[in-house]
């Protein structure tokens, strides 16, 4: 199934081609990916900044498990299965802050840090209670986003990010505010959405009017990588005023451009002196794609100023759904479905050949 894959993983950098369209529309590849790269990877869920108070929680499904995020009483992020212990309802939807969750159908109740509280109707239970605790998944945070990993003992994520640390601690992005939670889904694949985010090269040509004066095309440079991620800079032209405040300490350089990479295997963030943008990808079927987006801001910018780069991602998340979604229709045709074109050069599509060889590493 992978023999493509392996093949083109092994190219060149600068000489690779694209999967063949068949791997973004079969649902047998689609299938082998959530068992061997989503179900064992670490997914950014959202921003630490969307649950600032105790009670404070957030519902979410990743690959098809219902999840609640919550702010303990302890203080702790923490992630819950969702799913009742009695006879297997969703406990709580929405967002919101609450001391304890009552599940809709008989009334159980939990504690936000998973323990069942109250078992209504029932006086003396011939079960032990204690043991139906909501399940408690694996979660870090780090950089100021929370990360849930649905496999029983995963590798700690935190200790693999060193390399993408260094990157980012001149931007001092932990200091960033939450500012904004969006939601959207798409019909296109969710390899088309990490592609599209890590290639500078369609960024005059799709955002004419949002990106093209910001980040053009001929500006784009390809960026670090390892086994975490893979990153491009986006350059800005010179005669671009500058784009607010940004840490004290900020090499010049990085005034001057965003870094935009992906953390493998679907988290995808835009940092740059003032803005922290993260769209989160939820795969929800081969041609389905939930993108749960959130944009932080340096402590110094004016409400004025988060709105336009809120704004501005609006527009511009827009036009990628547009494209993607005429993408994913023609991906599926008999001209694509074996086809392999040429990535262009290193600069402009180089990332999206290390984005192969992170999934060639996961599915052969
Ligand atoms: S399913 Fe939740 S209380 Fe019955
Ligand atoms: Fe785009």
């Amino acid at each position: 199934m992978f023999e493509e894959l392996n093949r083109i993983a092994a190219m060149p950098d600068g000489q690779a081609t694209t999967l063949p369209g068949r791997y973004y529309t079969d649902p047998a590849i689609y299938d082998r990916e959530i068992a061997d790269v989503l179900e064992l990877g670490w997914h950014c869920v959202g921003a630490v900044g969307e649950l600032p108070d105790v009670g404070d929680y957030l519902t979410l499904t990743l690959l098809g498990e219902p999840l609640i995020v919550v702010r303990s009483d302890d203080e702790t992020v923490r992630v819950l299965s969702n799913v009742c212990r009695h006879r297997g309802m969703q406990v709580a939807e929405g967002a919101g802050n609450a001391a304890a969750f009552a599940c809709p159908y008989h009334a159980w109740s939990y504690r936000n840090d998973g323990r069942l509280a109250a078992i209504p109707y029932v006086d003396d239970p011939w079960f032990d209670s204690s043991a139906c605790a909501l399940p408690t998944i694996a979660c870090e945070v780090w950089n100021g986003f929370i990360y849930v990993n649905l496999s029983v003992d995963p590798k700690a994520l935190v200790p693999q990010l060193s390399g993408l640390a260094v990157e980012l601690a001149n931007f001092e992005s932990e200091t960033f505010a939450y500012a904004h939670t969006g939601e959207e889904v798409w019909d296109t694949n969710w390899k088309c959405v990490i592609e599209n985010f890590i290639e500078g090269y369609h960024l005059s040509v799709v955002h004419p009017s949002s990106l093209h004066h910001l980040t053009p095309t001929r500006l784009a440079k390809i960026g670090p990588s390892d086994e975490a991620f893979t990153s491009f800079w986006s350059y800005f032209p010179d005669d671009l005023p500058s784009r607010g405040p940004g840490a004290q300490g900020l090499v010049a350089e990085n005034r001057q451009r965003s870094l935009l990479w992906v953390m493998f295997p679907t988290q995808l963030v835009s940092q740059n002196a003032s803005f922290l943008a993260s769209l989160n990808v939820f795969p929800e079927g081969v041609a389905r794609t939930r993108i749960r987006w959130t944009v932080s801001a340096h402590p110094k910018c004016s409400d004025e100023l988060i709105q336009g780069a809120v704004d501005m991602w609006d527009t511009v998340n827009e036009e990628d759904r547009v494209q993607l979604e005429r993408l994913q229709v023609s991906l599926d045709s008999r001209a694509a479905r074996n086809h392999a074109g040429p990535l262009v050069d290193e600069d402009k599509e180089g990332t999206i050949h290390r984005f192969h060889r992170h999934l060639a590493s996961r599915l052969s």
